[in-house]
């Protein structure tokens, strides 16, 4: 694929095919995925990936509650614009995708979260040249629970990043409107 088409192919996708993507891939899109640059080359990013739905749906059950949480406690918060969302118990943060891919980083380091977030989008584009469908889910880093980041098997110090959904998509959306590019000022 070349890479206009991987740009204008890669899009949010929310609905996925039931079938599962052979964990091989999965690997080689994340070792594709550590082409992405890193401030020092430091390559901070570790990954977890989560196949099973009953572990995905315990997340997003955790996740929807702690957000609900925090918008009862800030509700001038934007995030409150989702709670009808966050409420409706049919919702799955995951939507119906079978894989979630936690992109984690050390806390301690300066550029984690630019870091992680660099080979996220590596690895939506790594999906998107395999014809698969990715969406990053913030929801998901709303993980507090003791026992589910021990679960999970997040290091101390460790934040997630970038969870991103992978499957095959029911459908490649088109893209959503786009703003024009503001250009401040050339010199
Ligand atoms: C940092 C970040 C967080 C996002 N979080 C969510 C999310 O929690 N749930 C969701 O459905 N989409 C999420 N998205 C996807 C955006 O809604 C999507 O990128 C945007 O609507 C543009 O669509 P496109 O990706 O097809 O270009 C997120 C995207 C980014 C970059």
């Amino acid at each position: 694929m070349d890479y206009k088409k991987i740009l204008i192919n890669r899009r949010s996708v929310r609905n996925y095919l039931e079938k599962q993507v052979p964990i091989e891939t999965i690997l080689e899109i994340i070792h594709e995925s550590t082409y992405a640059p890193s401030s020092g080359n430091e390559q901070p990013w570790k990954f977890i990936i989560i196949n099973d739905r009953i572990a995905m749906k315990n997340i997003s059950e955790e996740a929807k509650s702690n957000i609900l949480n925090w918008i009862e406690s800030n509700p001038n918060d934007n995030v409150k614009k989702y709670e009808t969302l966050l409420k409706n118990k049919e919702y799955n943060i995951f939507y119906n995708a079978s894989t979630v891919v936690l992109i984690i980083g050390d806390t301690n380091l300066k550029n984690t979260k630019v870091n992680c977030a660099l080979a996220g989008s590596y690895f939506m584009m790594s999906a998107t040249s395999r014809n698969l469908g990715t969406c990053w889910i913030n929801f998901a880093t709303h993980i507090k629970s003791k026992d589910m980041i021990k679960q999970l098997g997040i290091p101390e110090n460790h934040e997630i990043v970038a969870p991103i959904i992978i499957g095959y998509p029911a459908e490649v959306p088109t893209i959503p409107l786009r703003k024009e590019p503001e250009i401040i000022r050339i010199i």
